[in-house]
């Protein structure tokens, strides 16, 4: 299942986020915030059960979360969604994962994991604003059921048709969501239109 978070809101933040005028702390806000607008439709398949609950006036029904969350941002531009859906989801866990793209190969190099012990049963939501290849988003994927992980969604910001149907083949139970689905990927491996390095714009890192 792919899905683009097509809302007003979410729309004009990225518009101004492409803009290499949009300097590093305002990227960094607007991408915090994009993550908050998003994350009631990325949590849409949370499971919940019936509970009993007491108001001052009387016994009725309400709803718990059946599992526990735990939010994966895929270092580093993966952070910067990361508080915008703790905002929402402050009892989250969060696992970290480290990949760097090689710029050659374009490959992932994976270079730091640390999670919870397990991860079987938990509503695992991996973070990362940008889907270029796949090969991150993928091999994240490979790491989290590794770690026990049986129940993945995938939130980005920006993805390339290239990326997505190479995630879709390796992973077509997972649903991914995003905010914009761009035109494709340059030569070096770039999303067109895109908005640039999101790590070092969100970091910045830029030469
Ligand atoms: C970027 C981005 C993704 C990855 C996407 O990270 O944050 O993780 O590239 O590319 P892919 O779909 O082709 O794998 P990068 O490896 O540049 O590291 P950074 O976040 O530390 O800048
Ligand atoms: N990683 C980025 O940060 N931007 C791209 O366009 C592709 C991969």
């Amino acid at each position: 299942m792919f899905r683009v978070l097509d809302h007003p809101l979410i729309a004009t933040e990225l518009t101004r986020l492409r803009e290499p005028s949009c300097p590093t702390s305002e990227f960094r806000q607007r991408m915090r915030r994009i993550a908050s607008l998003m994350a009631p439709y990325v949590t849409e398949l949370l499971e919940t059960e019936v509970v009993e609950c007491t108001t001052p006036l009387e016994i009725t029904t309400g709803k718990r979360l059946v599992q526990s969350i735990v939010l994966v941002p895929i270092m580093r531009a993966g952070l910067g969604f990361l508080d915008g859906f703790l905002d929402l989801i402050p009892e989250a866990a969060v696992a970290h994962i480290g990949l760097a793209r090689n710029e050659e190969t374009l490959l992932p190099e994976p270079y730091y994991m640390k999670h919870p012990p397990s991860l079987a049963g938990k509503f695992v939501l991996l973070l990362d604003p940008m889907l270029a290849t796949g090969g991150s988003a993928v091999e994240a994927v490979r790491n989290l059921r590794e770690a026990g992980a049986d129940r993945i969604a995938f939130a980005c910001l920006v993805a390339a048709p290239e990326g997505l149907a190479t995630f879709a083949e390796a992973c077509p139970e997972i649903p991914v969501y995003a905010a914009a689905l761009d035109r494709c990927l340059s030569e070096r491996g770039y999303i067109l239109p895109g908005l640039g390095d999101a790590g070092d714009r969100l970091f910045g890192t830029e030469a």
